[in-house]
């Protein structure tokens, strides 16, 4: 039988174990300590982003971030449907409206004339998601931002690592949010970050991510507030990931290079990858011919033992955010077509090319 190949599984085969072992026997395991303070530092350095604050997952992070915009009922946050839930579900528990713009063809991420198209005189901020590694078209998303005095929430969860002409995503943003999940570029099991460039309004969100106390007196609580801090413990293990982080990038670059090349001929399509754009390809997704039944192919491969997950779904389509007077043509059909594949640090050449063969296969008879 040949080894199952899993979507995604982290590697920690660097200093996570001694770095956690450390921090529990320091006995700092909630949520201050050394490593706290380390990985902070050593992201705001990796990133570029001067001021960031660890939380205890990128959903919360999202929700900081928009909570740190005081949205009133009414106001509208533009988001493509086509993201992971979270980054619809934040706008409405930070108090806006979701408005869904479509995304593009090339890249599957939101389109800029679909956002200046869906701006109106409530809309308060736009949501660019930068998904599986790519990024978004920061320039244009960020005159839109300019034009109509509107905030930009970056959701950096897919993309750490990911540079446009050489600037880190993220930077274009009033808040940036990133995620640790387990099967992120790195992790600390449970994790996020949230990072701006905005002085205040990082002791804003500071403030809120700890119950909202006064920094200066203990209990005495200045505004409404979570307990959104991340434990020392994630730290340890998110200082360690983050020292491998160019190793980390450099081998995914190479899996996402080697899938190109193997598939090239195979009749799926890639997000199109651009010269300006560094892509910390950190999930390589495909979408299949028109016509394939995509069901078909993923229950193939994973009779051969290959884990396939499709892309997300639509928000508009779901229960809680169902809008069924809206078409977004591209959004759809993406949402329809999209499979991502096995792209986890470690995974071998030899891997990539039993899921290409196997891919081949399962195209040439669906
Ligand atoms: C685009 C996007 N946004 C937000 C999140 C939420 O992050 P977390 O799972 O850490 O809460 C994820 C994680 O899966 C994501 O992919």
């Amino acid at each position: 039988m040949r080894p199952f190949l899993p979507v995604y599984q982290p590697d920690l085969s660097g200093n996570e174990r001694a770095y956690v072992l450390d921090a529990f026997d320091s006995t700092w395991i909630s949520s201050r300590g050394a490593y706290l303070d380390r990985f902070e530092r050593a992201f705001a350095e990796t990133t570029g982003l001067p001021y960031v604050t660890a939380v205890c997952n990128g959903t919360v992070a999202l929700h900081l971030a928009l909570h740190g915009l005081d949205l009133r009922p009414g106001d509208e946050v533009i988001v493509p449907s086509f993201t992971y839930i979270a980054s619809v579900n934040t706008i409405v528990q930070a108090g806006g409206t979701p408005v869904f713009a479509d995304v593009n063809e090339e890249d599957w991420l939101l389109d800029p004339d679909a956002v200046a198209a869906a701006v109106t005189p409530r809309t308060r901020a736009i949501l660019p998601v930068h998904l599986y590694g790519a990024a978004c078209d920061m320039e244009r998303l960020s005159a839109i931002a300019r034009r109509h005095g509107l905030a930009i929430v970056e959701d950096c969860a897919e993309a750490l690592g990911t540079r446009l002409n050489g600037r880190h995503v993220g930077s274009w943003a009033d808040v940036a949010t990133f995620s640790f999940f387990g099967n992120k570029t790195i992790t600390t099991g449970e994790g996020g970050m949230i990072a701006t460039s905005d002085e205040a309004l990082f002791r804003k969100l500071v403030i809120a991510k700890g119950q909202g106390m006064d920094p200066n007196r203990r209990y005495w609580h200045v505004a409404m507030g979570f307990n959104y801090r991340m434990t020392n413990l994630c730290a340890a293990i998110g200082l360690a990931q983050l020292e491998r982080l160019p190793e980390l990038l450099e081998r995914k670059r190479r899996i996402a290079a080697r899938y190109m090349a193997n598939l090239a001929n195979s009749g799926v399509t890639f997000q199109r990858r651009k010269d300006h754009i560094e892509n910390s390809e950190w999930l390589v997704s495909v979408l299949l011919p028109r016509g394939v039944d995509r069901e078909r192919v993923m229950a193939r491969l994973a009779r051969e033992g290959i884990e396939t997950r499709p892309v997300f779904y639509c928000a508009h389509h779901m229960p809680h955010h169902l809008r069924p007077d809206l078409v977004l043509p591209v959004s759809e059909d993406v949402s329809a077509r999209g499979i991502s594949l096995p792209s986890w640090p470690k995974l071998s050449d030899a891997e990539i090319d039993r899921v290409c063969e196997a891919m081949i296969a399962a195209l040439r008879s669906a």
